[in-house]
């Protein structure tokens, strides 16, 4: 299994505070079946920039360490890069990291709303031949209110991230319903940990991918486990085929859902 959304460089985010805490998220990693992971420290958010040279060296020394250790773990550099104005400067100056040296990014948008030059980013974006990820959209205000915004933003070119907290109800539980909900509308093309630590924060990957099974079938989690590996492999990601597109999407269920809010 890959996770290519983790926290788990020491001491440049609220991810691990230090090198013993990499290395004990590591081997939790390798234990639950995770064979590589993509570390993206947030950037750009306002309280926290990592940039490039600094993720670079930090990804290299966690390898050389996890090699002398002999944990079984492919790290890959990213960042979990907060959308702004700079973005797309960013991009074509290569000043922001891909995932894994790929054609993808993972953009963080604010907990509360969508960008209004989302949209346009995202268009920006695919023009420069670079697909954009978006992180855990089942946790933005916006996008639980309005889940069709989300909706025309994947049909724009962006891709669904899902937290697997999310799916297994740690956020609560309209954030869970809301979150299989995407899932089974398509919405959503990777599953990924978002780790911060080992209490709280964990990956809970394999976990959450049993659940899929049980849910919504073995091959969606075949389908989301190649594209987590399709994103390192910088591949064409799979669409999981779990909406029935002869059947028109009924958003009143999210309207239902968050009618008492
Ligand atoms: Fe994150």
């Amino acid at each position: 299994m890959i996770d290519i959304h983790t926290h788990i460089l020491p001491g440049i985010d609220d991810g691990a505070p230090d090198w013993d805490t990499s290395l004990a998220m590591a081997r939790a990693a390798v234990e639950e079946g995770i064979t590589g992971l993509v570390a993206t420290p947030h950037h750009a958010n306002g309280r926290y920039d990592n940039p490039k040279t600094v993720v670079e060296s930090l990804v290299e020394e966690l390898q050389t360490r996890l090699n002398a250790e002999r944990i079984p773990l492919t790290v890959y550099k990213g960042q979990e890069i907060r959308v702004n104005t700079d973005l797309l400067e960013g991009i074509e100056t290569k000043e922001l990291l891909s995932l894994a040296g790929s054609s993808y990014v993972l953009l963080e948008m604010p907990s509360s709303t969508i960008p209004e030059r989302m949209s346009e980013w995202i268009y920006e974006l695919n023009l420069l031949g670079i697909k954009p990820i978006i992180a855990h959209p089942e946790r933005n205000a916006e996008v639980l209110q309005h889940p069709d915004r989300f909706q025309r933003l994947v049909e724009e070119g962006a891709f669904g991230q899902v937290t697997t907290h999310s799916l297994l109800g740690a956020f609560g539980k309209k954030i869970e319903t809301f979150s299989w909900k995407m899932c089974s509308e398509s919405l959503i093309h990777l599953v990924s940990s978002d780790a911060h630590n080992l209490s709280m924060r964990g990956f809970r990957l394999a976990e959450a991918y049993e659940m899929i099974e049980r849910k919504l079938g073995p091959a969606c989690v075949q389908t989301y486990q190649t594209n987590a590996r399709l994103v390192v492999e910088n591949g064409d990601l799979e669409i999981p085929l779990i909406f029935d597109k002869t059947k028109p999407r009924n958003w009143n269920f999210f309207r239902k859902l968050f009618a008492n809010r």
